[in-house]
Protein backbone atom coordinates (compact mmCIF):
# COMPACT_ATOMS: atom_id res chain seq x y z
CA UNK A 1 0.00 0.00 0.00
CA UNK A 2 1.54 3.39 -1.27
CA UNK A 3 1.37 6.53 1.29
CA UNK A 4 -1.03 7.69 -1.12
CA UNK A 5 -3.27 4.63 -0.48
CA UNK A 6 -2.84 4.89 3.56
CA UNK A 7 -3.89 8.17 3.08
CA UNK A 8 -7.18 7.76 1.38
CA UNK A 9 -8.20 5.20 3.43
CA UNK A 10 -7.80 7.53 6.71
CA UNK A 11 -9.40 9.75 5.04
CA UNK A 12 -12.26 6.98 4.09
CA UNK A 13 -11.77 5.67 8.07
CA UNK A 14 -12.99 9.41 9.03
CA UNK A 15 -15.84 9.62 7.11
CA UNK A 16 -17.16 6.11 7.39
CA UNK A 17 -19.40 5.56 10.06
CA UNK A 18 -19.17 2.06 9.75
CA UNK A 19 -14.93 2.12 10.06
CA UNK A 20 -15.31 1.91 13.62
CA UNK A 21 -18.21 -0.16 14.93
CA UNK A 22 -16.36 -2.06 17.57
CA UNK A 23 -14.17 0.46 18.74
CA UNK A 24 -13.90 0.68 22.61
CA UNK A 25 -13.73 3.68 24.01
CA UNK A 26 -13.12 4.68 28.28
CA UNK A 27 -13.45 8.84 28.66
CA UNK A 28 -12.21 9.77 32.33
CA UNK A 29 -13.84 13.23 32.10
CA UNK A 30 -17.21 11.21 30.73
CA UNK A 31 -19.48 13.65 32.80
CA UNK A 32 -17.77 16.51 31.80
CA UNK A 33 -18.87 19.03 28.57
CA UNK A 34 -16.41 17.85 26.33
CA UNK A 35 -16.75 14.64 27.58
CA UNK A 36 -20.30 14.49 26.97
CA UNK A 37 -20.13 16.10 23.56
CA UNK A 38 -17.76 13.48 22.98
CA UNK A 39 -19.11 10.46 23.98
CA UNK A 40 -22.41 11.34 22.47
CA UNK A 41 -20.52 11.55 19.12
CA UNK A 42 -18.66 8.21 19.62
CA UNK A 43 -21.67 6.48 20.11
CA UNK A 44 -23.64 7.84 17.33
CA UNK A 45 -20.57 5.85 15.11
CA UNK A 46 -21.00 2.96 17.01
CA UNK A 47 -18.38 3.21 19.30
CA UNK A 48 -18.76 1.27 22.64
CA UNK A 49 -18.26 4.04 25.44
CA UNK A 50 -17.71 4.37 28.64
CA UNK A 51 -16.31 6.69 31.17
CA UNK A 52 -15.65 6.81 34.67
CA UNK A 53 -18.05 8.99 37.33
CA UNK A 54 -17.72 10.30 40.68
CA UNK A 55 -21.09 10.28 41.14
CA UNK A 56 -23.22 6.82 42.66
CA UNK A 57 -26.58 8.01 40.56
CA UNK A 58 -26.94 6.87 37.51
CA UNK A 59 -26.63 9.53 35.09
CA UNK A 60 -29.89 9.21 32.97
CA UNK A 61 -28.31 11.45 29.84
CA UNK A 62 -25.48 9.10 29.85
CA UNK A 63 -27.45 6.32 29.95
CA UNK A 64 -30.37 6.71 27.56
CA UNK A 65 -27.41 7.41 24.86
CA UNK A 66 -25.81 3.43 25.47
CA UNK A 67 -22.91 4.93 27.67
CA UNK A 68 -21.88 3.03 30.87
CA UNK A 69 -20.23 4.32 33.76
CA UNK A 70 -17.64 3.25 36.54
CA UNK A 71 -18.88 4.95 39.65
CA UNK A 72 -14.94 5.85 41.78
CA UNK A 73 -12.76 9.03 42.62
CA UNK A 74 -10.18 9.81 39.98
CA UNK A 75 -8.37 11.21 42.91
CA UNK A 76 -8.06 8.10 44.83
CA UNK A 77 -8.10 5.11 42.14
CA UNK A 78 -5.02 3.05 41.73
CA UNK A 79 -3.05 2.34 39.09
CA UNK A 80 -4.63 -1.36 39.44
CA UNK A 81 -8.35 0.28 39.71
CA UNK A 82 -7.67 2.29 36.69
CA UNK A 83 -6.33 -0.90 34.66
CA UNK A 84 -9.28 -2.89 35.75
CA UNK A 85 -11.43 0.22 34.16
CA UNK A 86 -9.70 0.48 30.64
CA UNK A 87 -9.18 -3.29 30.35
CA UNK A 88 -11.43 -3.64 27.20
CA UNK A 89 -10.70 -0.44 25.88
CA UNK A 90 -8.55 0.25 22.53
CA UNK A 91 -8.53 4.31 23.45
CA UNK A 92 -8.88 6.27 26.63
CA UNK A 93 -9.60 9.99 26.71
CA UNK A 94 -8.41 11.75 29.48
CA UNK A 95 -10.82 14.92 29.78
CA UNK A 96 -11.23 15.38 33.61
CA UNK A 97 -9.77 18.11 35.18
CA UNK A 98 -9.57 21.08 37.76
CA UNK A 99 -9.77 23.36 35.03
CA UNK A 100 -8.19 25.93 36.90
CA UNK A 101 -9.34 25.19 40.17
CA UNK A 102 -8.43 24.64 43.59
CA UNK A 103 -4.83 23.47 43.54
CA UNK A 104 -4.82 20.50 45.44
CA UNK A 105 -7.61 19.33 42.67
CA UNK A 106 -5.46 20.43 39.79
CA UNK A 107 -2.41 17.99 41.75
CA UNK A 108 -4.45 15.16 42.03
CA UNK A 109 -6.18 14.97 38.80
CA UNK A 110 -4.47 17.08 36.10
CA UNK A 111 -1.21 15.33 37.15
CA UNK A 112 -1.50 12.44 39.76
CA UNK A 113 -4.43 10.59 38.33
CA UNK A 114 -3.18 11.02 34.51
CA UNK A 115 0.27 9.91 35.89
CA UNK A 116 -1.88 6.68 36.59
CA UNK A 117 -3.58 6.38 33.62
CA UNK A 118 -0.62 6.44 31.52
CA UNK A 119 1.13 4.03 33.87
CA UNK A 120 -2.02 1.77 33.35
CA UNK A 121 -1.78 2.37 29.44
CA UNK A 122 1.43 1.28 29.22
CA UNK A 123 0.92 -1.83 31.29
CA UNK A 124 -1.07 -3.21 27.79
CA UNK A 125 -0.15 -3.21 24.38
CA UNK A 126 -1.75 -1.31 21.32
CA UNK A 127 -3.88 1.11 23.45
CA UNK A 128 -3.77 4.98 23.05
CA UNK A 129 -3.81 7.75 25.06
CA UNK A 130 -5.67 11.24 24.31
CA UNK A 131 -5.39 13.93 26.75
CA UNK A 132 -7.25 16.99 26.48
CA UNK A 133 -4.80 19.37 27.40
CA UNK A 134 -4.44 22.68 27.61
CA UNK A 135 -2.14 25.08 26.08
CA UNK A 136 0.84 25.94 28.71
CA UNK A 137 2.06 29.30 27.73
CA UNK A 138 -1.44 31.06 27.18
CA UNK A 139 -2.92 34.29 28.92
CA UNK A 140 0.60 35.23 29.55
CA UNK A 141 -0.69 39.10 28.90
CA UNK A 142 -3.25 38.27 31.56
CA UNK A 143 -2.76 39.24 35.65
CA UNK A 144 -3.70 35.56 36.40
CA UNK A 145 -4.55 34.25 40.13
CA UNK A 146 -2.10 31.73 41.65
CA UNK A 147 -4.16 28.40 41.14
CA UNK A 148 -4.73 29.48 37.10
CA UNK A 149 -0.63 30.12 37.40
CA UNK A 150 -0.11 26.98 39.25
CA UNK A 151 -2.78 24.86 36.96
CA UNK A 152 -1.07 25.80 33.75
CA UNK A 153 2.37 25.14 35.45
CA UNK A 154 0.77 21.47 36.19
CA UNK A 155 -0.95 21.26 33.07
CA UNK A 156 3.20 21.55 31.35
CA UNK A 157 4.37 19.29 34.11
CA UNK A 158 1.96 16.51 33.41
CA UNK A 159 2.57 16.78 29.56
CA UNK A 160 5.81 16.24 29.92
CA UNK A 161 5.47 13.24 32.10
CA UNK A 162 3.03 11.84 29.34
CA UNK A 163 5.53 12.54 26.72
CA UNK A 164 8.11 10.20 28.22
CA UNK A 165 6.01 6.95 28.30
CA UNK A 166 6.45 4.64 25.83
CA UNK A 167 3.27 4.45 24.75
CA UNK A 168 0.88 5.59 22.19
CA UNK A 169 -0.65 9.27 23.25
CA UNK A 170 -1.85 12.10 21.52
CA UNK A 171 -2.08 15.46 23.65
CA UNK A 172 -4.61 17.65 22.26
CA UNK A 173 -4.53 21.42 23.57
CA UNK A 174 -7.23 23.77 23.16
CA UNK A 175 -7.87 27.50 23.22
CA UNK A 176 -10.28 29.16 25.90
CA UNK A 177 -13.35 26.32 25.55
CA UNK A 178 -16.97 27.88 24.96
CA UNK A 179 -19.93 26.57 25.03
CA UNK A 180 -21.83 28.16 21.67
CA UNK A 181 -22.46 25.98 18.62
CA UNK A 182 -19.77 24.26 16.65
CA UNK A 183 -18.33 25.85 13.54
CA UNK A 184 -17.38 22.56 12.00
CA UNK A 185 -13.55 24.31 11.00
CA UNK A 186 -10.87 24.76 13.36
CA UNK A 187 -7.22 25.51 13.47
CA UNK A 188 -5.13 22.34 13.94
CA UNK A 189 -1.29 22.27 14.33
CA UNK A 190 1.81 22.03 16.31
CA UNK A 191 1.86 25.99 17.35
CA UNK A 192 -1.67 27.73 17.02
CA UNK A 193 -3.00 30.89 18.42
CA UNK A 194 -4.65 31.18 21.63
CA UNK A 195 -8.58 32.39 21.17
CA UNK A 196 -11.19 30.78 22.03
CA UNK A 197 -13.03 27.36 20.08
CA UNK A 198 -16.37 25.47 20.81
CA UNK A 199 -16.22 22.34 23.02
CA UNK A 200 -18.33 21.11 20.59
CA UNK A 201 -15.34 21.53 17.99
CA UNK A 202 -13.05 20.11 20.47
CA UNK A 203 -15.12 17.04 20.79
CA UNK A 204 -14.99 16.66 16.85
CA UNK A 205 -11.20 17.19 16.86
CA UNK A 206 -11.14 14.43 19.57
CA UNK A 207 -13.32 12.15 18.00
CA UNK A 208 -11.37 12.37 14.60
CA UNK A 209 -8.37 11.96 16.08
CA UNK A 210 -9.48 8.83 17.65
CA UNK A 211 -10.37 7.60 14.45
CA UNK A 212 -6.99 8.48 13.35
CA UNK A 213 -4.40 6.14 14.48
CA UNK A 214 -1.39 7.54 12.53
CA UNK A 215 -1.36 10.52 14.14
CA UNK A 216 0.84 9.15 17.59
CA UNK A 217 3.00 10.99 20.09
CA UNK A 218 2.31 14.38 18.87
CA UNK A 219 1.08 17.79 20.99
CA UNK A 220 -1.19 19.47 18.77
CA UNK A 221 -2.32 23.07 19.42
CA UNK A 222 -6.20 23.80 18.63
CA UNK A 223 -8.01 26.81 17.91
CA UNK A 224 -10.84 28.85 16.01
CA UNK A 225 -9.74 28.49 12.18
CA UNK A 226 -11.03 28.41 8.78
CA UNK A 227 -9.91 24.39 8.03
CA UNK A 228 -12.97 21.94 8.01
CA UNK A 229 -12.25 19.05 11.01
CA UNK A 230 -11.77 16.24 8.68
CA UNK A 231 -9.52 18.20 6.45
CA UNK A 232 -7.31 19.49 9.54
CA UNK A 233 -7.10 16.34 11.12
CA UNK A 234 -6.12 14.44 7.70
CA UNK A 235 -3.64 17.27 6.78
CA UNK A 236 -1.75 16.56 10.42
CA UNK A 237 -1.72 12.91 9.63
CA UNK A 238 -0.14 13.07 6.43
CA UNK A 239 2.76 15.25 7.20
CA UNK A 240 3.46 12.63 9.77
CA UNK A 241 3.51 9.90 7.46
CA UNK A 242 5.47 11.43 4.87
N1 LIG B 1 -11.94 25.76 30.47
C1 LIG B 1 -11.17 26.04 29.44
O1 LIG B 1 -11.28 27.09 28.80
C2 LIG B 1 -10.16 25.02 28.99
C3 LIG B 1 -9.27 25.41 28.01
C4 LIG B 1 -8.38 24.46 27.52
C5 LIG B 1 -8.39 23.17 28.03
N2 LIG B 1 -9.25 22.82 29.02
C6 LIG B 1 -9.23 21.44 29.48
O2 LIG B 1 -10.40 20.77 29.06
C7 LIG B 1 -10.83 19.89 30.11
C8 LIG B 1 -12.31 19.61 29.94
O3 LIG B 1 -13.04 20.81 29.96
P1 LIG B 1 -14.59 20.79 30.29
O4 LIG B 1 -15.11 22.13 30.02
O5 LIG B 1 -15.25 19.62 29.66
O6 LIG B 1 -14.51 20.57 31.86
P2 LIG B 1 -15.68 20.20 32.88
O7 LIG B 1 -17.00 20.34 32.26
O8 LIG B 1 -15.37 20.97 34.13
O9 LIG B 1 -15.43 18.64 33.16
C9 LIG B 1 -14.37 18.22 33.93
C10 LIG B 1 -14.48 16.73 34.17
O10 LIG B 1 -13.47 16.36 35.12
C11 LIG B 1 -14.10 15.66 36.18
N3 LIG B 1 -13.46 15.92 37.45
C12 LIG B 1 -13.11 17.09 37.98
N4 LIG B 1 -12.59 16.92 39.22
C13 LIG B 1 -12.62 15.59 39.44
C14 LIG B 1 -12.27 14.76 40.52
N5 LIG B 1 -11.77 15.26 41.66
N6 LIG B 1 -12.45 13.43 40.40
C15 LIG B 1 -12.96 12.90 39.29
N7 LIG B 1 -13.34 13.64 38.22
C16 LIG B 1 -13.18 14.95 38.30
C17 LIG B 1 -15.52 16.20 36.23
O11 LIG B 1 -16.33 15.30 36.94
P3 LIG B 1 -17.74 15.80 37.57
O12 LIG B 1 -18.71 15.82 36.43
O13 LIG B 1 -18.03 14.77 38.60
O14 LIG B 1 -17.50 17.15 38.15
C18 LIG B 1 -15.82 16.28 34.75
O15 LIG B 1 -16.16 15.02 34.23
C19 LIG B 1 -10.45 20.63 31.38
O16 LIG B 1 -10.27 19.75 32.46
C20 LIG B 1 -9.17 21.32 30.99
O17 LIG B 1 -8.06 20.49 31.32
C21 LIG B 1 -10.13 23.73 29.51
Amino acid sequence: MTSRDTTAATERACLDDSAAPTMRVFIFGITGRVGRLLATRLRTRGAIVSGLSRSSLPDSALEAEGMTTVTGELGAATTSDITAMISDSDVVVFAAGSNAGAQSVTDDIDDAALRRVSDSVATTPRKRLILLSVMPEAWRERQLSDDEEHYFAVKKRAEIALTRQPIDWVILRPSLLTDGPGQGTVALGPAEFHDEIARDDVAAVLEALILEPAISRRILELNNGPTTITEAVGRIARAYQA
